[in-house]
């Protein structure tokens, strides 16, 4: 009977061996079409990291456990986030989407510290990045990948792949879940496999521009045996073997017909007819060569091809911004800022612009000038200073700015020109910072944290819109001791507590210091300042209190005139101002909900700003334990008191 089961248990074994060993249907396709890493090194490599394996479980999960293609996953409350995405062709199975998903991983880990990476497998694609490029389609770097294998019978098979890859490109944005595979019969010994497939987190016009880019890309593999586009946002493949199974394939025929675009020229057709049919397919095609060649343009932020290549800054000659600047005279100088002096400086095609001049000594602060520089240079919004160039070869480290004429916020606030800026001009202001702020936290590709948000460093355009200056240099400082020195890390009155105190660092930090701004920019006063009447307090500690008794808008600028505002709006705001300063980092909001925040009608759900651990409060918590206790024995007394009478 024993040796019956043995012979039992070892057949059912081979059994389930030779199933899980059958070829055809189990192949992750772990074949490297593309990988790159970014140039930038995330800011805490320990926390980038834990953010990062974190990400890759939950993706591993959810493609084990609920047997999914795509996922994404991020961790993004931190200073540190990581944005993850990966997908894996549809005709892949679970197990094999797992395992090119371990592949990738195990890829993937050759990036050391870079902020971004990704890997493209024919089998599956993981990416991840520092920030949020689920919305990308098409991307500078797109390409195509081809084998030098000659097909046979080419010409009529390069044309047959042509037809199928344009009906792949048409439909695949119609399906659902925006994967196709096709086969089609070229002759009786010979087929053209093809697959197209976007990204689940872009938009169908997302879809159908990777996808026009990518069949641009693709038939420079034709007629060649296969052929691969890769983007950022979606993936085209052909081949003359046959590469998924044949149950696998997609009917594509009722989407190809039908759409939105061929109703539209089947009507336009009918009416002009005859010769303005020409004109109309002039239009088309200068629409389509239009959409081709502007859509690449339009995404400039990251790149697919090593994830985050950039443009280098012009680079200055430093006699040239010497002579630009008189000799770095006193006349020409506009300011001091914490990393160095500014001048005006006229260039000789007569553009004036600021030159910053780095008071910069450590060596490895020198040696990650350029890569910083080119970082910042690659920082486009409308509300950041733009950096034209540097010079690193002279004796000293200069950046070159535009020039604003109208100076630096503080100014306005409480220098020579207090009063001069209405309500409007300061909303504007208010809502300009958050903007860009919520740019350089969230929607640039390395989350940068300015650290020392101030009046002095907004500076105010022709219309007095603003433009944040200064960013991304407190990068240059050493990670550990950047928050010790005044000089670089943040100004007293602006810095969070934990920034100040612990030299923790997150984008809220920022959010702290705006907070203050705001308070200034309303009330017209310094955060440093203290009142005397009827008690000495600085401008947050004062808002506080004026807003815990409902009398916050006591602390508006009298200079302001009451008709320019509603009072509603400015309770608002000032409340806004509130949240973000409150004591605790994860209380305060992100800059990007600050700007919806901002832009929104104040509604009954929005939040109440709550002030907790601060020195004032203190007294007030120790009371709400004080009376706990005594309700609690108070309860004891009755209880024995009970039990004593019950006797
Ligand atoms: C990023 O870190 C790697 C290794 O940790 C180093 O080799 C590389 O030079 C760094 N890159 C930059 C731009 O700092
Ligand atoms: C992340 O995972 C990798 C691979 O498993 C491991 O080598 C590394 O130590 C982990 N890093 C952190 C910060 O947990
Ligand atoms: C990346 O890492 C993998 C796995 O450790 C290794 O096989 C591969 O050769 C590495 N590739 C590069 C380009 O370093
Ligand atoms: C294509 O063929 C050329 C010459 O035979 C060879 O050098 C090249 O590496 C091949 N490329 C690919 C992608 O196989
Ligand atoms: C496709 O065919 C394979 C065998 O060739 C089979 O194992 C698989 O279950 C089929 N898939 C579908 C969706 O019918």
């Amino acid at each position: 009977m024993g040796a019956t089961f043995w012979n039992l248990a070892v057949l059912m074994i081979l059994v389930a061996v030779s199933i899980c060993l059958k070829p055809a249907t189990s192949d992750p396709q772990i074949n490297l079409l593309n990988q790159g890493c970014s140039q930038y090194n995330a800011t805490n490599t320990r926390n980038f990291f834990n953010n990062l394996n974190a990400t890759f479980a939950d993706l591993r999960n959810q493609l084990s456990q609920q047997n999914k293609l795509f996922a994404t996953a991020q961790q993004s409350r931190s200073s540190d986030p990581v944005y993850a995405m990966v997908q894996c062709r549809d005709y892949v199975s679970s197990a094999d989407c797992v395992a090119c998903f371990n592949a990738a991983v195990a890829q993937i880990r050759n990036c050391s510290a870079a902020n971004g990476a990704r890997v493209i497998y024919d089998g599956c694609f993981l990416r991840y990045e520092s920030n949020n490029f689920y919305d990308q389609s098409t991307l500078p770097g797109n390409v195509q990948i081809c084998s030098n294998r000659t097909a046979s019978q080419a010409t009529i098979f390069g044309a047959e792949a042509q037809a199928l890859l344009k009906d792949l490109q048409l439909a695949t944005p119609r399906i659902n879940g925006y994967f196709a595979a096709s086969k089609r019969q070229v002759s009786p010994d010979v087929s053209v496999y093809g697959v197209a497939q976007c990204a689940e987190t872009i938009s169908e016009s997302g879809c159908e521009d990777c996808l026009t880019v990518g069949y641009g890309n693709i038939q420079g593999c034709l007629p060649n045996a296969d052929g691969r586009a890769i983007d950022a946002g979606c993936f085209l493949r052909y081949s003359q073997t046959s590469f998924f199974p044949d149950n696998q394939t997609t009917n594509i025929t009722p989407f190809l017909g039908g759409g939105k675009s061929s109703k539209k020229k089947a009507i336009i057709g009918g009416v002009v007819g005859g010769a303005g049919l020409l004109m109309v397919m002039v239009a088309l095609a200068l629409y389509l060569w239009y959409r081709l060649h502007r859509k690449p343009k339009a995404a400039q932020k990251g790149n697919i091809l090593g994830a985050t290549e950039l443009q280098g800054p012009v680079t200055y000659n430093f006699n040239v911004l010497k002579t630009a600047t008189n000799n770095f005279s006193e006349e020409s100088k506009l300011g001091e800022g914490g990393f160095g002096e500014v001048y005006k400086g006229a260039l000789k095609n007569g553009t004036i612009v600021a030159v910053k001049k780095l008071n910069i000594t450590s060596g490895r602060a020198k040696a990650n000038f350029e890569s910083e520089a080119k970082l910042i240079s690659n920082v486009h919004h409308r509300n950041l200073i733009r950096l034209l160039g540097c010079a690193s070869k002279g004796p000293e480290l200069l950046l070159v700015h535009e020039y604003m004429a109208n100076g630096s916020l503080d100014r306005y606030l409480y220098g020579d020109k207090k009063g001069y800026l209405n309500w409007k001009q300061r909303f504007d202001i208010i809502f300009g910072t958050a903007r860009g702020l919520a740019y350089l936290h969230d929607q640039y590709h390395v989350s940068i944290i300015h650290r020392d948000i101030k009046p002095s460093n907004i500076l105010l355009d022709d219309d007095f819109q603003p433009k944040i200056c200064d960013f991304g240099l407190a990068r240059l400082m050493p990670e550990d001791r950047s928050h010790l020195s005044t000089k670089f890390a943040g100004t007293l009155g602006y810095t969070a507590p934990e920034y100040a105190i612990h030299g923790h660092l997150s984008e809220k930090v920022d959010t702290y210091s705006f907070g203050v701004v705001v308070l200034e920019i309303i009330s017209g006063r310094r955060s440093s300042d203290m009142t005397i009447e009827p008690v000495s307090e600085y401008l947050l500690e004062q808002a506080w209190k004026l807003y815990e008794n409902d009398m916050h808008l006591k602390l508006v600028d009298a200079t302001l005139d009451p008709n320019d505002y509603r009072t509603e709006d400015m309770k608002k705001i000032l409340e806004i101002a509130l949240i973000c300063t409150q004591s605790q980092p994860s209380d305060r909001p992100t800059m990007s909900e600050v700007v919806v925040m901002l832009s929104s009608e104040r509604s009954s759900e929005q939040q109440r700003p709550i002030r907790t651990a601060v020195i004032g409060s203190e007294r007030r918590f120790r009371n709400i334990s004080e009376s706990t206790e005594t309700t609690s024995s108070t309860s004891n007394a009755t209880a024995s008191f009970t039990d004593f009478t019950g006797r």
